[in-house]
């Protein structure tokens, strides 16, 4: 027996907080009666459960690890037709969306799933997986300049945590240089701004990491499926670090 609201963001129908909403509303049935409570519990593949009418069909959760590449939107769909990430996992059944998002002109290690539960843990914003990025970037920053960043930069929606930073290599001739940024909250575009806010701007990024996870073994494009002990790692990371 699991509570309803999990039962109904793990089959991605909505956030375990919207589920919330959607049955303090009476927008939900199990068995046909409409349910306002929260605490109440339901067996998923047994009971009926329906939301707005609609029965939630309680799918496999699964969970992948894709080498995004850049050029391609952190979606499911797009309505100009460009690239989505879902593009590159076409013989999944199930219907997987992106956990969080890399800009389109991001490349690098995106987690998808169908299990909103999941990714709504990994999400939250108190939850603080590390991520590490690797910028190449217009100029060559001093020491000092980098360790503002260090520090935590103020940008329009507050002050950054403390990043770890590291010169990778530098190129006199070009002037770009190549950094290395652990960061482990997740912004809008947050690695670009703090870069920006320097006064030098990213040329390319990749996201390298994500907590224990990498790249090691995929060319752009390709995915994995996540194993089971990495998927409860995450969950584990998550739990224990949102408190
Ligand atoms: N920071 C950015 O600026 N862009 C990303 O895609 C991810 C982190």
């Amino acid at each position: 027996m699991e509570r309803l609201q999990k039962v109904i963001a793990q089959a991605g129908v909505a956030s375990r907080r919207k589920a919330e909403t959607l049955i303090a509303e009476g927008k939900v049935t199990v068995n046909g009666k409409i349910v306002r409570e929260l605490g109440v519990k339901v067996t998923p593949n047994k009971d009926k459960i329906e939301v707005n009418g609609v029965p939630i069909d309680r799918e496999e959760p699964v969970y992948f690890l894709l080498y995004k590449p850049s050029g391609v939107i952190s979606s499911v769909k797009d309505e100009k037709g460009r690239k989505v990430v879902t593009d590159f996992l076409q013989d999944v059944e199930q219907r997987v969306f992106p956990v969080g998002r890399l800009d389109y002109d991001t490349s690098g290690l995106l987690l998808l799933t169908n299990d909103g539960e999941f990714a709504n843990l990994l999400m939250h914003p108190r939850h603080k997986v590390e991520k590490v990025y690797v910028a190449k970037v217009k100029g060559i920053p001093s020491r000092d300049k980098l360790k503002v960043l260090e520090k935590g930069i103020k940008l329009e929606d507050g002050v950054t945590a403390p990043a770890k930073v590291k010169m990778l290599s530098l190129d006199k001739k070009k002037q770009t240089a190549i950094i290395r940024l652990t960061i482990h909250e997740g912004r809008n575009r947050q690695v670009r701004r703090m870069f920006e806010a320097i006064g030098y701007p990213v040329l390319k990024l990749k996201r390298e990491q994500y907590a224990f996870l990498d790249l090691k073994g995929l060319n752009p494009g390709e995915a994995r499926q996540l194993k089971p002990i990495e998927v409860k790692h995450l969950r584990e990371l998550a739990d224990t670090k949102k408190s």
